[in-house]
């Protein structure tokens, strides 16, 4: 009972410890006080612990990104702090799923300085040591987004393990192995294609057939 009771203990410092995360953004975020009408950034950073709750909708953070960017300005110092919103880890409940969500709305977010970037995930997720260096990296140089909702720009640079939500809260299996297989395969393809067409080569055909190929078999 005894040992119950302290690795529960020891679950909970853990929940709190990665809970803390949120509390960073949201202090980034009010301090935002020189920036929009007095009160402004401390509303907008009450916001924010709601939007990366487990029960949250996946696109309702970049909505409220938006928002702070549209209230605020777009100073580079607000343009941090949201792109910091557009990058954080959203809870999941662990006990309704083991992998997190991510919106798959390409309209969002809508302020081209937050486009491209992805967000953390939770360490335990499969697949989290790729899209956690993705998101790091995507703070300082965004992935291209262009047409791409934020689920479909954590596929191309090689993270699928989520399941994706649009902004109406409706849900689909991105397919971990399966889509990223197949996304890889055939971006492949079309970059072999590009080529081919770009250059004067004898095989295109060729290659063509053969790149389309092994996108389907992945
Ligand atoms: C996704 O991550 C979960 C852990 O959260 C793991 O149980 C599952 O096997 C992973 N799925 C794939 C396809 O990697």
């Amino acid at each position: 009972m005894y040992s119950k009771i302290a690795a529960l203990a020891a679950l909970v410092a853990f929940a709190e410890a990665r809970f803390g995360q949120e509390g960073l953004v949201q202090n980034q975020i009010s301090a935002l006080g020189n920036f929009g009408n007095p009160g402004q950034a401390a509303t907008l950073a009450g916001a924010s612990p709601g939007v990366l709750l487990g029960g949250a909708n996946a696109c309702a953070k970049l909505e409220l990104a938006d928002q702070i960017v549209a209230e605020l300005g777009n100073d580079p110092e607000v343009i941090a702090a949201a792109a910091a919103l557009v990058a954080a880890e959203k809870n999941f409940n662990n006990f309704a799923a083991s992998i997190p969500t991510i919106c798959s709305d390409p309209n969002l977010p809508a302020t081209p300085e937050l486009r491209g970037i992805v967000p953390l995930v939770d360490p335990g997720v499969v697949g989290s040591d790729i899209e956690n260096a993705n998101s790091a990296s995507s703070l300082t140089n965004p992935f291209n987004a262009d047409g791409l909702s934020q689920a479909d720009v954590a596929i191309a640079n090689g993270f699928s393990n989520f399941t994706a939500q649009a902004s109406d809260g409706s849900t689909a299996d991105v397919g971990a192995g399966g889509n990223a297989g197949g996304n890889a395969g055939g971006n492949a393809g079309d970059n072999a294609g590009n080529n081919g067409n770009n250059g004067n080569g004898n095989n295109v055909d060729n290659g063509n057939a053969n790149n389309g190929n092994n996108g389907n078999v992945n």
